[in-house]
């Protein structure tokens, strides 16, 4: 098999969406995009309305949207119809207690029932939904509600013990809680969304919300500074809709399964809405990565269409292409990738242990949705994230004198991957950060962070970020926030991130501590930070390993030099270091 090309003959794109990639992008519109979807009266559009509704009405609602699958295996069933009646229930919950358009919703919750129907509800109500990931710990959760004005929550009683009640207080927006998983006596100042639910109307018609309203709310990190809340609007699901369509090849009778968690935008864009709105039925699994599991999972549950990240496909490597060949995988028909860069190897791998590709993609939260992708009725090219889809125009961009970039089109010359902004799902802001938002846009450019390269036949090549951002697990991870948990403890003077490669999850966490005086490094104190940061930031963004030095290497302005640190973590030339501050080491 060659190694540098996957050719794809006409029998593994049979009845394709897209074929025909340069005709398709010369004459795609978004307008006509619009045109697949239904729209509100008057001009308006509601992401849950073509979500669900848009089906009920057409004569759909018997058809299967979405099966759960419970940690124990037990399964829940909703058709259209019936999620339909669940997410009226839900909206009606929240318009009861005067929450309201523009209102913003936040969960925190596993990959429940609620959590799914919730996401829907608050978009029917015309509210904002804000999902974040379970496996926050209290810190990054607060900085998060605090900075997106939380009016509302829904989560477990458990997390909300752990995770919330310590500091709810401090957020006076934060008006309703509503939990989960309840014990009989509750908790003050909360709801049992059960119990709500089971008195509220299966009735609701949707709020008009215009296409510019602002209708979800993911966070995302940067290099400094607190997190941003990337915004989204309803006109989003006009890309949330096409991209299924074209990058997914989702056919009416798909059974699609996303892995990731809707606590990250992938498990939102395409774990919840595209799926929905291109009408296909989805499988949730509750419990976390089991080789086998999923391997039944697909099976089983005859999947299609299997939406995954690296660092899962990795673990499926380990435990070797032998396993996968006992199970009947013969309904999967399109594998894709998504959230971090995708070894050549496990391209390859991919076509032994399951006879086709895996597809690589890329995109962004910001992006709202796919912009680059292997397409199904194209070869796919091991190591790189494929071509932008139609709508989209991408370039390879650099920097030039006066601030300005200008686009390399040279082959295979390196720069910042860079889009020309204008589609539906692009966000609309960082969340009452202006300054941040605008710097993204230079010269009618939106820069987007990465390094990448683009070939003779266009398909792009993942390089690197720009940036000290880590991906861990295909996590976003940014070093400020862990570095600023760690400062809270009492025995730290300083503190740097950054991230040290690692075969599995691509990159983990790893610390850099300075101590304050009076506090001498030892295992016990290595252990007590270890933990320190993992209660307030919980595992999937505390530090894996903390190292202690004298000093930290900084700028004259002070500022801590992570490449610096990163260089010298992986023995690489430390570069350019005029503006390193003296160090005693
Ligand atoms: C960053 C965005 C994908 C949406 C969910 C994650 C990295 C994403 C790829 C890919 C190499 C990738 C980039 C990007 N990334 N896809 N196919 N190959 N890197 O969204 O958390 O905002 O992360 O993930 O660095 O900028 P996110």
């Amino acid at each position: 098999m060659e190694w540098d090309r996957i050719r794809k003959r006409p029998e593994d794109y049979v009845g394709a969406n897209l074929l025909g990639y340069d005709e398709c992008a010369k004459t795609f519109s978004w307008t006509q995009a619009r045109g697949l979807l239904d729209g509100l009266p008057g001009g308006g559009l509601n992401i849950a309305h073509e979500a669900i509704d848009r089906h009920l009405k057409a004569g759909r609602g018997n058809k299967l949207a979405l099966r759960w699958i419970a940690r124990d295996d037990s399964k829940r069933d909703f058709t259209y119809a019936a999620l339909g009646a669940a997410v009226n229930r839900f909206a009606n919950v929240l318009a009861q207690r005067g929450i309201r358009k523009g209102d913003r919703v936040f969960s925190l919750l596993g990959r429940v029932p609620e959590l799914y129907i919730a996401a829907l509800g608050t978009l029917k109500n015309g509210s904002v939904f804000s999902p974040l990931f379970s496996a926050f710990g209290p810190e990054p959760i607060k900085a998060r509600m605090m900075i997106g004005d939380a009016r509302a929550l829904i989560t477990t009683e458990a997390f909300y013990r752990r995770k919330i009640e310590p500091w709810r207080k401090e957020l006076a927006s934060l008006k309703h809680v509503f939990l989960t998983e309840c014990s009989s006596s509750l908790l003050p100042d909360t709801i049992d969304l059960a119990a709500a639910l089971a008195q509220a109307p299966d009735l609701f018609e949707t709020v008009r919300t215009a296409p510019e309203d602002m209708a979800l709310l993911h966070f995302t990190s940067g290099t400094t500074g607190k997190p941003k809340g990337a915004v989204h609007v309803h006109e989003a699901v006009v890309a949330h809709n096409i991209t299924g369509k074209l990058a997914l090849d989702f056919h009416p009778d798909d059974i699609f399964w996303c892995t990731a968690d809707p606590g990250w935008i992938t498990g939102t864009s395409y774990g919840i809405i595209s799926p929905l709105t291109n009408g296909v039925t989805m499988i949730i699994d509750q419990a976390e990565f089991d080789a086998e599991r999923w391997y039944r999972i697909l099976q089983d549950q005859k999947v299609t269409v299997w939406y995954t990240a690296p660092t899962a496909i990795r673990m499926l490597m380990k435990v070797g292409a032998d396993i996968a060949k006992r199970f009947d995988l013969s309904k999967l028909r399109l594998m894709s990738s998504v959230g971090e860069p995708l070894n050549p190897e496990a391209v390859v791998w991919s076509v032994e242990a399951f006879g086709k590709p895996f597809h690589d993609n890329w995109w962004q939260t910001e992006t709202g949705g796919i912009m680059i992708t292997n397409f199904l009725s194209m070869d796919v090219k091991p190591g790189s994230m494929g071509r932008p889809l139609p709508g989209i125009a991408a370039g390879i961009v650099e920097h030039i004198e006066g601030g300005d970039v200008r686009e390399i089109t040279k082959p295979m010359a390196m720069g910042e991957l860079a889009l020309r902004p204008g589609w539906p799902s692009m966000m609309r802001a960082y969340l009452n950060e202006e300054q941040r938002y605008r710097k993204c846009f230079v010269s009618g450019w939106y820069l987007t962070g990465d390094l990448a390269m683009r070939d003779s036949e266009g398909y792009y090549w993942f390089v690197g970020r720009s940036d000290d951002v880590i991906k861990s697990a295909g996590h976003l991870i940014g070093p400020f926030e862990v570095e600023s948990a760690l400062m809270e403890h009492k025995a730290v003077a300083e503190a740097g991130v950054i991230g040290i490669p690692e075969p599995t999850a691509g990159e983990v966490v790893k610390a850099y501590v300075a101590l304050k005086d009076g506090f001498e490094p030892s295992e016990a104190l290595r252990k007590e930070l270890l933990g320190h940061a993992r209660q307030r930031l919980g595992p999937a963004v505390a530090p894996k390993d903390i190292a202690f030095r004298q000093n930290l290497p900084k700028t004259r302005s002070g500022k801590i030099m992570r490449r610096l640190l990163k260089a010298r973590e992986l023995g690489l030339p430390e570069g350019d270091i005029s503006t390193l501050e003296s160090e005693e080491r």
